[in-house]
């Protein structure tokens, strides 16, 4: 990054933002018949709108220059170059590899990984069918009719988001996933399965993550007990980097998936993280699911700054972020099966740039990735949707939709969800001054006493920012791209922000922390050393737990 040229073009975009205040996109939407067409971008059938939120020509174009101090082109062409750019681990960050067709090349260390990617997707695809046809059994003999992944954070989130998402497409076995170390999770999802008809499959990029390798043993009691020791060898797949830890779990090698150190957890679910996808959708969807990143990847890598999908969201976040100081997000999916998306996005968003270390090791200058969160609409709107509106602080909403559900028989339905979401939209834009709330209520006939006192709770404020990111159905072509934007997204943010977006050294501080706490809370050890309000609240557990 040319810091210098940053900080100059940030401080220009600091005066210009001081000067479109107070904002009124009511009117740049009348003076401006364009400003839709300036401030939106289309990739064949998918479409992205940030014309309601208060950039203007002037800004996108400081935003690009930032862009350009900030070298995102350089930074984007050193990750697909395979170079470490996740400097303190020294990994390439190739993710893109994963979803690029046989004959590409990609390079770690001088040798092309293409290989290697291609020969584990065949591999998963002859499991996936094998298990698909009924022609792989469990230990009985009986096929299998459930899959349980167990995994958590990237070997979780993201297939359950997209096994979810691809509801319609579903023509193999039920899947399942289990995360949580509270054995409430796998408890639940168990009893309603059984052993003789169940895979469980171990997803875990390092193998020793606590909550999966003790929901792994509990699964494999649960089979062990049901079937006999022998059993497991048919009830059970595995995911990993690490192969030599998932042999001495015992799981036999050609029901092992590898992925390699080049690929982060949050980024993984194209790799054989992805194996519970492709047993529930067939590899033929998979491989759809893959073509719609690797689409968003060549138009990430090809498009100019200004005509860059991803690029422009991350710099209208950027903007939102840094120069508004807005401290959230909300990711708002008017499609109910991309219900997990949110909280898949707040891993790849959160755990990638929730840092406040640079590069090389400074203390950041301003604020870096924002909170995220949402939930699908229309549920929204009867939950937090007034908070979005009148509440004291403004949150940027992102509005995903489709033009088509999945379901001819309830059109009526889907045209219902779309004027709400574009109603929301629109409402959080425009608002409702004084007088059209005054006006609204004298019409109807209400007594001018009470116009004067409720009237005020009925004014919207406005210029309340969206993005609205459309396309023409949610299917496997359409959620690999979704998914590749808003990685390339978070990217683009994180060299706007000058920081590593490929570690996670955040989680650390807990996890030893819960290492060192499970004998005291188990009463094999004192909690001298904790301090009093740890100490006290073991204290208080144990005398629960015992009486
Ligand atoms: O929460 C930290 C983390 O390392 C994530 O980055 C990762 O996705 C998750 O734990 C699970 O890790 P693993 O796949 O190694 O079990």
């Amino acid at each position: 990054m040319n810091r210098t040229a940053f900080s100059r073009v940030l401080a220009e975009l600091d005066t210009h933002a001081a000067h479109l205040a107070p904002e009124d996109l009511r009117s740049a939407f009348a003076t401006d018949p364009g400003r839709f067409a300036r401030f939106s971008l289309r990739l064949d059938d998918l479409l992205i709108d940030w014309s309601k939120t208060s950039v203007d020509a002037r800004a996108m174009d400081l935003l690009a220059r930032l862009a350009k101090a900030a070298d995102v082109e350089a930074r984007r062409d050193a990750m697909f170059a395979g170079d470490p750019i996740n400097a303190t681990e020294g990994r390439a960050v190739l993710h893109v590899a994963l979803r690029a067709p046989r004959g590409a090349r990609f390079e770690v260390d001088g040798r092309n990984v293409m290989q290697d990617v291609h020969d584990v997707l065949d591999r998963m695809a002859a499991f996936a069918q094998a298990v698909r046809s009924g022609e792989a059994k469990g230990a009985t003999g009986k096929p299998i009719t459930d899959v349980v992944n167990i995994g958590i954070g990237g070997s979780d989130l993201g297939p359950a988001m997209a096994t979810l998402a691809l509801a319609p497409y579903h023509d193999g076995p039920r899947l399942h996933f289990v995360s949580n170390v509270d054995g409430a999770h796998i408890h639940d999802v168990l009893a309603n399965l059984d052993p003789a008809t169940t895979l469980v499959i171990v997803a875990s990029k390092t193998f020793t993550t606590i909550e999966t390798m003790t929901n792994a043993a509990t699964a494999r009691r649960w089979i062990e007990a049901a079937l006999g020791g022998d059993a497991v060898g048919a009830h059970f797949a595995a995911v990993s980097t690490a192969l030599d830890k998932v042999g001495e779990f015992g799981i036999a090698s050609e029901r092992v998936f590898g992925f390699w150190d080049w690929v982060g957890g949050r980024y993984s679910l194209w790799s054989a993280i992805g194996l519970p996808i492709m047993l529930a959708v067939g590899a033929e969807r998979f491989r759809d699911f893959l073509s719609g990143a690797h689409a968003m990847d060549e138009h990430f890598r090809s498009a100019p700054l200004n005509e860059n999908i991803p690029v422009v969201m991350g710099l209208v976040g950027f903007w939102h972020r840094v120069v508004r100081g807005y401290p959230a997000r909300a990711v708002i999916p008017y499609d109910q099966r991309l219900a997990r998306l949110p909280a898949y996005l707040q891993q790849l968003d959160m755990e990638s740039n929730g840092k406040s270390v640079t590069i090389d090791g400074g203390s950041v200058r301003s604020p870096t990735g924002p909170l995220v969160w949402g939930e699908p609409g229309t549920n929204g709107q009867h939950a937090f949707f007034q908070l979005l509106h009148q509440g004291s602080d403004v949150i940027p909403v992102e509005f995903i939709a489709a033009a088509l559900g999945h379901e001819p028989d309830l059109r009526h339905q889907h045209e219902l969800l779309l004027a709400n979401c574009l109603a929301q939209s629109e409402a959080l834009m425009k608002g409702r001054t004084l007088e059209e709330a005054r006006e609204q209520m004298l019409a109807k006939g209400t007594d001018a006493a009470k116009v004067d006192a409720t009237a005020p709770h009925r004014v919207f404020p406005g210029n309340r920012p969206s993005i609205t990111i459309l396309h023409r159905q949610l299917d496997p072509f359409s959620l690999g791209r979704l998914i590749a934007l808003y990685e390339h997204r978070v990217f683009v943010e994180a060299q706007l922000f000058g920081i590593n977006a490929f570690d996670q050294w955040g989680v650390e501080l807990g996890k030893e922390l819960a290492t060192a706490l499970l004998p005291v809370v188990q009463g094999r050890k004192d909690a001298a050393g904790s301090d009093a309000s740890t100490a006290g609240l073991v204290d208080h557990l144990r005398g629960l737990a015992e009486t």
